[in-house]
């Protein structure tokens, strides 16, 4: 709390509104607009452009200065130093844990990563063409109907075992709705395998052979996981933080969360990616798209660029980049089309005054596309994937709402529609 006001004056009343500010660690001072209401007034902020919804203690991004940190550290550092449940760790408990401590959460995460054998036929229901991330809405939001003793919101330890559960049974739903999708066998999971290695088995394992999974391919998918952990109050935390205020259960709140990551603007960006590089097809196209890109009368964007709050990079992406190069090195993959497609475009958002002027850089999405292409993951699992690493930044803030005081979202409208009318009946229209 500081003890700075605003002071508000506005047309047609004569007295000046004060309103409290509040300074946070990092960041801008935020004016708390609350009282306005007594005035008979809302704000209006379409897009929550400079609205701050809540108070949190998670994540800190600095869009100008390219700064992310989870809990004070930087994502380059995490994602060099650290691996993905280690990340998990301190995203939800706000500290690093000590060797014995990380051991255990490992140990507990490997214990939840079995689904309940009934949910396995839940699967039957669908199309078999059933895209996954349609899928994983319906089984994650279905895991409330199967652990009912992890329902009760107020209480910690039913809390503590919903996030287990969900950061260990994501990636273990995650590959069953690809391997229905293929037809194939789903998997068990194998406890002796770290979570990206046992990822890798249960997408691309088979019951009738050991898994041979490459540890540079398992350190490049932990490395995707830990990059997509968490990115404070994006759309899909702020409809898990929404859907959670009104005392849903955390499945059904991480479910509302996977829909809301689903759209081409946020994770589903991954996907668009892939699909504006095989719509390109060639080099020699790009020019007409990027002039498409750039003609305000035509709504194509180049997929993988800009971003709401990084306007100058994204830092994740420089990351991500250097584990593309790594990844591609390590298989020896030169000459892939796409990829020189993708390398163009890079380079042309780089150097153009349209996207240097309007601040739009390949964002993390840009890349993880490349890497997960390069890996063997079918581009319909990319948005899929990212919803596995990002469900321990939707369950921290879902805990860190609920575990403080908070009141059912409900944000006000600005009307334009009719004033009151009488009606007319049928005859009479
Ligand atoms: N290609 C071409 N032009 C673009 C692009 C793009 N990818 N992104 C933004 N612009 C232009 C807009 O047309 C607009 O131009 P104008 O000022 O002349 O009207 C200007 O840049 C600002 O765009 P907004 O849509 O107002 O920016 P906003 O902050 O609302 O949107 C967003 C950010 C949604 C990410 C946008 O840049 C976009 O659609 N990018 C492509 C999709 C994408 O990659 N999403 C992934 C985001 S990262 C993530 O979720 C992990």
């Amino acid at each position: 709390m500081s003890d700075k006001k605003a002071t508000l004056k506005i047309d047609g009343i004569d007295e000046a509104i004060e309103l409290p500010i509040h300074s946070g660690t990092l960041g801008p001072d935020v004016v708390d607009v609350g009282g306005l209401t007594a005035r008979g007034m809302f704000t209006y902020d379409p897009g929550f452009v400079s609205t701050a919804a809540c108070e949190s203690q998670i994540t800190f991004i600095d869009g100008g200065k390219g700064i992310l940190l989870h809990r004070g550290y930087p994502i380059e550092q995490l994602a060099e130093e650290s691996d993905y449940l280690e990340t998990c760790y301190l995203l939800l408990y706000g500290e690093l844990p000590s060797r014995e401590q990380k051991e255990e959460f490992v140990s507990t995460v490997h214990k939840h990563t079995m689904v309940n054998e009934q949910l396995r036929t839940f699967f039957n229901g669908f199309r078999r063409d059933a895209h996954p991330m349609a899928i994983m809405c319906g089984v994650v939001g279905a895991l409330s109907a199967f652990y009912h003793d992890s329902l009760e919101i107020s209480d910690e330890q039913h809390r503590q075992v919903a996030a287990f559960r969900l950061i260990a049974k994501m990636p273990t739903l995650a590959a069953m709705s690809y391997k229905y999708s293929t037809g194939g066998p789903f998997m068990y999971p194998d406890n002796s395998l770290n979570y990206a290695e046992n990822f890798l088995h249960m997408m691309f394992g088979n019951p009738c052979e050991p898994s041979n999974i490459s540890p540079v391919l398992a350190k490049a998918m932990d490395r995707v996981f830990l990059l997509h952990a968490d990115h404070e109050q994006n759309a899909s935390t702020s409809t898990v933080r929404l859907a959670g205020s009104s005392g849903a259960n955390p499945f059904a709140c991480i479910a509302a969360g996977i829909a809301a990551l689903w759209g081409p603007s946020h994770g589903g960006a991954n996907e668009a990616v892939l699909e504006m590089l095989e719509e390109i097809g060639d080099i020699s196209h790009i020019d007409s798209f990027v002039a498409r890109a750039k003609d305000k009368d035509d709504p194509f964007r180049l997929m993988g660029f800009g971003h709401r709050v990084y306007k100058n990079f994204d830092p994740r992406a420089k990351v991500m980049k250097q584990a593309a190069d790594e990844v591609l090195a390590e298989l020896g993959i030169e000459n892939d089309p796409l990829l020189d497609i993708a390398k163009r475009l890079e380079e042309i958002a780089l150097h153009d005054d349209y996207f240097i002027e309007k601040k739009l850089y390949p964002n993390v999405d840009f890349y993880s596309g490349i890497i997960l292409k390069a890996i063997g993951i079918p581009t319909s699992m990319f948005t899929v994937i990212f919803a596995v690493g990002r469900t321990v930044g939707w369950i921290a803030h879902w805990n860190e709402m609920i575990s403080g005081s908070y009141r059912i979202g409900r944000p006000r409208q600005l009307y334009t529609g009719y004033t009151q009318r009488d009606f007319v009946t049928v005859d009479e229209r």
